[in-house]
């Protein structure tokens, strides 16, 4: 009897054989560190995309059966964190179309890009900024406008392409988080320019909905300008182009400052940073920026590795955790009590 096979979900994909429905989004010839070539099929759930390599079939771009936009069975093997295709086959079912796999609301994102906003508008409130008594416009407004003029699509843009954040909503959330980091960090370091760095955490990494674009099939790619210039350079640029909109009255130093902030926040050059930190608070921002992308790293393992309490991770943490992630286990063993049984007898 014919069995309706089940929709892939990639982020429960654990190590071994693994065979679902999904559709191809994205499909590019690769080359080995040997220079052989082999085929990069992207896969998507609706939610996020996977890059399935395909070294054994010999199939290229203009070979390969199936076009971007295919709903199909796809079966491969997972090792590490690595998926390999082992087999494709049109899916004939009529459970699942092409719509089911492409995300067009920016749903995702809007709850966190809703609570940002309300932060920022709450700090405007509660933390007097040096310019306050000034006529200058404030950071906070800039900070709020640009990002409510572009809210469509930083709501659905991922914050990266494969080693954080890398699903649609990703940027709003890891936007969200580094703005409550930066609140805190400047009640310890006091001495900080907290709105300029609050601003500065807002406004990061807006550069990347510039910086990168989905296909019609709802793969990510960089855009030509994203190859180009970078969303450093790119968020600085429409901070820049924000700041000079005609009626607008802010204070030019602190538009530079928060210019830097843009442009340095990947700390080093190496690293895609334009310049490096020349103030405390662009180095603050680099520190909680690396700091946000290791923690999602830890998070992401964690959810989707098959790994006992006291035992390490199989899979090399790299590039974020240098040898191995190790999930603690607290109870030596013991199941958890997890409040079902027993709670609130004593
Ligand atoms: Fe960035
Ligand atoms: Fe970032």
């Amino acid at each position: 009897m014919y069995k309706e096979p089940e929709k892939l979900v990639l982020g429960n994909i654990l190590p071994g054989p693994f065979s679902g429905v999904a559709m191809i989004n994205k499909i590019e010839d690769g080359t080995t560190r040997n220079g052989n070539p082999y085929l990069r099929v992207f896969i998507t759930d609706g939610e996020m995309t996977q890059l399935i390599s395909d070294f054994d079939s010999g199939y290229t771009t203009m070979t390969f059966p199936f076009p971007e936009g295919s709903v199909v069975i796809v079966s491969g093997l997972r090792s590490g964190q690595y998926l390999n295709l082992k087999n494709v086959v049109p899916y004939t079912g009529t459970t699942y179309s092409a719509v089911d796999f492409v995300r067009s609301t920016e749903e995702e994102g809007a709850h966190y890009f809703d609570d940002l906003l309300i932060h920022l508008q709450e700090d405007e409130y509660f933390n007097p900024a040096i310019n306050t008594k000034s006529n200058y416009d404030r950071l906070y407004t800039l900070a709020i406008k640009l990002l409510t003029k572009n809210k469509a699509a930083f709501c659905i843009s991922p914050a990266g392409m494969s080693v954080h954040h890398d699903v649609v909503g990703g940027l709003a959330y890891h936007t969200f988080r580094m703005v409550k980091m930066a609140e805190k960090l400047v009640e310890v370091y006091d001495f900080l320019n907290s709105e300029l760095l609050i601003c500065g955490a807002a406004l990061h990494d807006i550069g990347k909905i510039r910086e990168m674009g989905f296909n019609p099939y709802g793969a990510i790619e960089y855009t030509v300008d994203g190859n180009l210039f970078g969303h450093a350079y790119m968020g600085a640029q429409m901070v820049q182009e924000e700041a000079n909109l005609e009626g607008s009255n802010y204070n030019p130093e602190e538009v530079r400052l928060l210019t830097h902030l843009l442009l340095s926040h990947h700390g080093k050059q190496e690293h895609g940073a334009v310049v490096p930190p020349a103030i405390p608070e662009a180095k603050a921002l680099n520190y909680i920026d690396m700091l946000d992308a290791d923690m999602w790293k830890a998070e992401e393992l964690y959810r989707t590795e098959l790994t006992e309490p006291g035992s390490a991770t199989p899979t090399k943490a790299k590039p974020l955790y240098d040898k191995l992630l190790y999930r603690p286990d607290y109870f030596n063993g013991e199941p958890v009590d997890n409040g079902d049984s027993g709670a609130g007898q004593a």
